[in-house]
């Protein structure tokens, strides 16, 4: 009796067993398949190419704090039709009054060891620039950061004045400043065969220096930087932001500070509750845009300015710095569509330097934005004004020619235990390429990579610093970076 008893208990354990507890275990083993099925679909996706590891790396940051602030989106955004504007973009001028040199030996010094800007016919080259702005009628000229040589008073004071002309004329200009524009140390005046150092300006000097040049027209001001907002017209808003780093002393990085950031996330609320363009203008980029210049170009705090401006579907961030021309769309996951959004970044060129070339951007009345880059043409200002220099009146050869024998010449010095004649070719293979990846025009990485310049290259100089910047140049110029069509937003798939 006792052990039928102990039968028909363990034959109900059983019975418990397979109803109860198996559909348990089969679940858990179903689901531990379907993740490691996710894992593997995942992974070749992740090593698509080897050229969008940078934006890999922001993917995974964009993915897990969108999933943060999808729960507390803007909500859907308001589509209106545009008033249509037109802006000039330029940056980088380095301006330096002719009255702090005498153009001697000191000068000459400064121009040879330079990254190959005008700075000799800069005087001209401005009045070739202004002309072309007059004449365009923009509304409004942008100048995104170091405005001057090194942040010098003098250069400050006379250029602020220049750019006041252009303001009286009918045309505002908004400026911010760039990393060479408040304390900054090299501030300095070139006469004879010496340097001798000159008054900068404080941060507080550069906002009264400019206050007629944005700062008295901000609808309003960041707390604790020179960042500004701009009312432009009843749908677009301009958000000149200051990225510098400068006090207690001048650093080359750039940031966004905390009360700008609150302030940003302010104006940029407001701007997309009425569906207005917020056009964010700053010094230092917002994506890692190059591979020769990976340190203290882009935003030290980065992913968080460009997670705030893409929260608020911002079209185009317009930045300096590099002295490159540059167009890059952000890629919220690699092998991103076209209908997908993802903010544009444009990077001017330095007006100073070769092709000397400022850009263009029509705001469309359905919300796209169309953007091309252009050289200033100075020798048809110099032929209009009459000019007898022969470096003006054929200022595209002349120019191409002085940024090819500076750079030429500091390369040349670099190439160590090479013989002189293998040496003269990497020099000009250097040259070339560099003249051609500041301008923004495309190269062939394949078809380079074959050219006995590169080569050589190989052969006497992988590894060095200067190789690794040949080989970013190439990597970098694959694509043309002297126009953008960028979309309405508002009509895009949210990645
Ligand atoms: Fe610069």
């Amino acid at each position: 009796m006792r052990k039928k008893f102990l039968l028909l208990l363990a034959l109900l354990f059983l019975l418990v067993g397979v109803i109860f507890v198996l559909p348990v275990v089969q679940d858990h083993i179903l689901d531990q398949t379907k993740e490691s099925a996710t894992e593997t679909m995942e992974t070749p996706t992740e090593t698509e190419t080897e050229t969008e590891t940078e934006t890999e790396t922001e993917t995974e940051t964009e993915t897990e704090e969108s999933t943060e602030t999808e729960t507390e989106g803007p909500g859907d955004p308001v589509d209106r039709e545009k008033v249509e504007t037109n802006l000039i973009i330029a940056s980088d001028m380095h301006y330096m009054s002719p009255s702090m040199t005498d153009y001697g030996a000191a000068f000459e010094q400064l121009e040879n060891s330079s990254d190959g800007k005008v700075i000799r016919y800069q005087p001209q080259l401005w009045q070739a620039f202004v002309s072309e702005v007059m004449a365009a009628d923009p509304d409004a000229l942008i100048l995104s950061g170091d405005l001057t040589l090194n942040g010098e008073k003098a250069n400050h004071q006379e250029f602020a004045e220049k750019l006041k002309e252009i303001k009286n004329a009918g045309i505002p200009v908004y400026v911010i400043p760039g990393n060479h524009d408040i304390n900054k140390p090299d501030a300095g005046t070139y006469f004879g065969d010496h340097r001798e150092d000159a008054e900068t300006v404080s941060a507080e000097e550069f906002r009264e220096i400019y206050a007629e040049l944005g700062y008295n027209d901000a609808k309003s001001e960041a707390p604790d930087s020179l960042s500004y907002l701009v009312e432009l017209n009843e749908t677009t808003w301009l958000m000149m932001l200051d990225t510098t780093v400068c006090e207690p002393e001048n650093k080359v990085y750039g940031e966004i500070k905390e009360g700008t950031l609150e302030w940003m996330e302010e104006c940029l609320k407001e701007a997309y509750a009425e569906g207005i363009t917020v056009i964010p203008v700053g010094h230092h980029n917002l994506q890692r845009l190059s591979r020769v210049y990976v340190e203290k170009c882009v935003i030290e705090n980065c992913d968080e300015v460009l997670e705030l401006l893409e929260r608020y579907l911002t079209p185009v961030y317009l930045s300096g710095h590099l002295h490159t021309q540059k167009v890059m769309k952000h890629l919220t996951e690699p092998g991103m569509g076209s209908d997908v959004y993802g903010i544009w970044e444009i990077v001017s060129n330095s007006l100073i330097l070769p092709p000397c070339q400022y850009g263009s951007m029509i705001l469309n009345t359905d919300g796209s934005i169309d953007y091309h880059s252009s050289p200033v043409d100075v020798a048809g200002w110099a032929s209009a004004n009459g000019e007898t220099d022969p470096n003006l009146l054929d200022f595209t050869a002349y120019t191409e020619s002085y940024l090819r024998t500076v750079i030429r010449n500091q390369i040349y010095r670099t190439l160590e235990d090479v013989p002189k004649e293998l040496k003269d070719v990497m020099a000009d293979f250097y040259a070339d390429l560099y003249q051609k990846y500041y301008a923004g025009v495309p190269v062939s990485y394949s078809e380079m990579k074959k050219e006995f310049g590169y080569n050589l290259w190989v052969r006497y100089m992988d590894p060095s610093t200067e190789f690794r910047q040949l080989d970013g140049m190439m990597r970098d110029s694959i694509s043309a970076n002297n126009h953008a069509e960028i979309p309405n937003p508002v009509h895009l798939k949210r990645p």
